[in-house]
């Protein structure tokens, strides 16, 4: 018969840091059903913020190697890792909320256009950069692709109301959404939930749109659709910080916004009306995704075809993240134009590899900004 107590384990795990969040597990509430059987064995699982956690091996071979250290005898040690994704600190649904009682804000009043609400959806994601063709898109996409791979409920907009580009890059160009209940059901391909004008109307119609149209067009796009229960909803924004842009990240509870951005001198001095578009309306900034950052050469040398590292020293240079970056490759070219993300077709190359860490990197930085709200 083991003498080994429940208590010890708490114990142990109360040492082991959340490294992000600067508490421990015990404290943070993130351990559950421990169980200590007659041989000394121990079992109890690890609720983390985001199952794409990039730090989930570390904290589980942390929680076996404390209890190791604390507690003599024990036996095996069974960590089931699993995950329970944080709501954004400015998500008004879920279950038995009221809303905020500060008196101003959400109803809109004075002529400004409602804001719009999801209540099911925990996170909202802004992908956006300064100009066109830095590759917003495919990140939105893989971002999207791999956030679900690792298990999170996922849903993603193509806000580019003149030229979508995501049916053609999951190759679903005929697709049309089915509707019930006077809602539309999202195109669900590799595991996200997707919506696009382009499985809508027809590129010509869509082109006429100017204005207050557009904006409502956009609007549908997002309320009108029968969502589900999503952990993270991704916008991949149109290019540039125009109107279309300015009004959805107003009217939007963004949960913070990742900009993208290749090397060059030129995209980095658009990327900045970017960052000044969501310091403006107070949208949190996730940080900065480097796109098209070298090129590999079949020796595996790198030629840094549009200048090194312009992306991380602007980052740096206005405080923000820097999210990683994702070199240039054929493969992804290619994946964009079958249909099938090269995430996906090639997961082992390193576009994708890059891509998903970056996709880690980004569910890291919404943990952390949701534990300044869900702190306490
Ligand atoms: N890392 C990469 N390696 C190779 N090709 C890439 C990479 N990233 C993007 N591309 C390609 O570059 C082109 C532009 O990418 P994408 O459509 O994602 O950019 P975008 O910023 O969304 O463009 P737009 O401003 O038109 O919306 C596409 O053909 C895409 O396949
Ligand atoms: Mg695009």
């Amino acid at each position: 018969m083991s003498s080994i107590q429940k208590s010890q384990i708490e114990a142990a795990l109360g040492t082991v840091m959340e490294p992000d969040l600067g508490r421990d597990l015990m404290t943070l509430g993130m351990v559950q059903d421990i169980v200590v059987d007659e041989a000394g064995n121990v079992s109890f699982s690890v609720v983390l913020t985001t199952p794409a956690c990039p730090m989930k091996e570390k904290i589980k071979n942390s929680c076996i190697e404390a209890i190791k250290a604390a507690v003599p005898g024990v036996g095996s040690i069974d960590v089931n890792m699993t995950s329970k994704v944080t709501s954004s600190c400015n998500h008004h649904g879920g279950h038995g909320h009221h809303g905020h009682h500060d008196g101003n804000g959400h109803h809109g009043g004075h002529g400004a256009p409602q804001k719009i609400e999801l209540e099911k959806v925990k996170n909202i994601i802004a992908v956006a950069s300064g100009k066109g063709g830095v590759g917003k898109s495919t990140v939105s996409l893989n971002l999207a692709v791999s956030l679900a791979a690792s298990g999170a409920k996922v849903g993603l907009i193509d806000a580019d109301l003149y030229g979508p580009s995501i049916p053609t890059m999951v190759g679903l160009q005929d697709a049309r959404p089915e509707v019930q209940n006077n809602k539309l059901i999202p195109i669900e391909k590799f595991g996200v939930r997707m919506m696009s004008i382009g499985f809508l109307v027809d590129p010509e119609t869509a082109l006429i749109w100017r204005g207050p149209m557009a904006s409502s067009a956009l609007r549908q796009l997002i309320t009108d659709v029968d969502w589900q229960e999503l952990d993270y909803l991704i916008f991949d924004l149109p290019p540039g910080t125009g109107d279309i842009q300015l009004t959805l990240v107003q009217n939007l509870a963004i949960t913070g916004a990742v900009v993208v951005t290749t090397p060059q001198e030129v995209a980095l001095a658009d990327v900045a009306k970017a960052v000044t578009m969501f310091r403006k309306v107070g949208v949190p900034i996730l940080g900065l995704v480097e796109n098209m950052s070298w090129y590999e050469l079949p020796d595996g040398t790198r030629d840094y075809i549009f200048g090194r590292q312009g992306g991380e020293r602007f980052a740096q240079a206005n405080a923000m993240t820097f999210l990683g970056s994702i070199p240039i490759s054929s493969s992804v070219r290619e994946g964009g134009d079958s249909g099938v993300p090269a995430i996906i077709a090639r997961p082992e190359a390193p576009t994708s590899q890059a891509a998903s860490r970056v996709a880690g990197e980004i569910a890291r930085q919404i943990s952390i900004l949701n534990a300044t709200c869900n702190a306490d």
